[in-house]
């Protein structure tokens, strides 16, 4: 029998064993899903969608909410949405500092209700959205309610609402520089999504500059191309197909093409389309695909932010019988995931 002695340091060279490290789990961490180039290629080649009355990898320059009741039901995998703000917005107004030659005329802003108008596209954002789908909404916080009213009518669930840190918040004098958006991320149905882990702590403020494109004729509200990226990554598959009721420049045509996804998409102003299909020639298929597993920074990388935990890994790594075998056993403590 074993003694009480015994049995203390069994129980406590486990609790050793088990003790929280941080960043100790970054280090064994890996993508939830990932794919080789060849492998996200052979995906995007091979994909069908079962779209026969449209075209994929098609911009069409058309009202998004006419154009989207020819798409059959749960028949898109992902949707990024980033509508009209509703403030009689054209991008000229001095106090964006652009030129305004450089703007591209017919930015359609919404002149009717603001509420109806979105219920009418989160309506049918809902139809056409496949069972696992995901949906990313861009609002400022001035048209927010109407927004998160659309979407609940629209029986959609809210999973995050990550907010997107900018550098072009324009100049005040007495209130604070909105220098955010609003994000949300929607799903149909909360219990059975598709999210690919693809870092080891995604926080839901996401810092990220947008390049000043001097010289270059646009519709004045582009998104950064790696905000949509970080979108496409985190919510589809290589071969998935992304809708995009709201082109504008076709930041997400791009993201996609570059990506190996497929795409479609609406934009009202056709006066864009020059824009989206020189910005789309620039690409090629596939061109900024990377495996998740090579993004991650290495353990010499992360041994220079955290040693301790490098420490730890060393010790965990040389010693094939300790308490561990994946990333998934490994002791963390994050705030936040306790919702999970
Ligand atoms: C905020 S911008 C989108 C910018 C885009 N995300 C980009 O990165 O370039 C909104 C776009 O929606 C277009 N738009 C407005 N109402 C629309 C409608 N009913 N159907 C389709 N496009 C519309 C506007 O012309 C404008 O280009």
């Amino acid at each position: 029998m074993e003694s009480k002695i015994g049995k203390c340091k069994a129980f406590s060279s486990e609790r050793e064993k088990r003790r929280y490290i941080p960043h100790l789990a970054e280090f064994f961490f890996r993508p939830d899903s990932d794919w080789s180039k060849p492998e996200a290629q052979r995906l995007y080649e091979n994909a069908s969608h079962g779209l026969d009355a449209l075209k994929i990898d098609h911009v069409y320059y058309e009202d998004c909410i006419s154009g989207m009741s020819r798409i059959p039901d749960e028949t898109i995998n992902l949707i990024v949405a980033d509508p009209p703000f509703g403030i009689d917005f054209d991008g000229k107004s001095s106090v964006y500092n652009r030129d305004e030659t450089l703007v591209v005329e017919n930015y359609k802003e919404v002149h009717e209700s603001y509420d109806e108008f979105t219920r009418s596209w989160a309506k049918q954002v809902e139809r056409i959205l496949k069972p696992d789908g995901s949906v990313y909404i861009f609002s400022g916080w001035t048209n927010l309610e109407s927004v998160l009213r659309a979407v609940r009518e629209a029986s959609l669930h809210t999973l995050n609402h990550i907010v997107w840190h900018y550098n072009f918040g324009v100049f005040t004098k007495r209130r604070f520089v909105t220098s955010h958006y609003h994000i949300l991320l929607l799903v149909k149905d909360s219990k059975n999504y598709f999210f690919n882990k693809v870092e080891h702590y995604p926080k839901d403020v996401w810092i990220v500059r947008r390049k000043y494109r001097f010289g270059e004729a646009k519709n004045g509200t582009k998104l950064p191309l790696d905000v949509v990226a970080k979108c496409i990554d985190y919510s589809s598959k290589p071969g998935d197909l992304v809708l995009d009721p709201f082109m504008g420049n076709g930041t997400t045509a791009v993201a996609c093409k570059a990506n190996f996804r497929h795409f479609i998409g609406f934009e009202i102003n056709k006066e864009l389309r020059r824009i989206i299909e020189l910005e789309l020639d620039r690409v090629q298929i596939g061109e900024s695909y990377q495996p998740y597993g090579e993004r991650l920074p290495s353990a010499q990388e992360l041994a220079s932010q955290h040693p301790r935990a490098y420490q730890e890994y060393i010790r965990l790594k040389s010693n094939p019988g300790s308490a561990f075998d994946s990333h998934t056993s490994i002791p963390t403590k994050t705030s936040g995931d306790e919702n999970e």
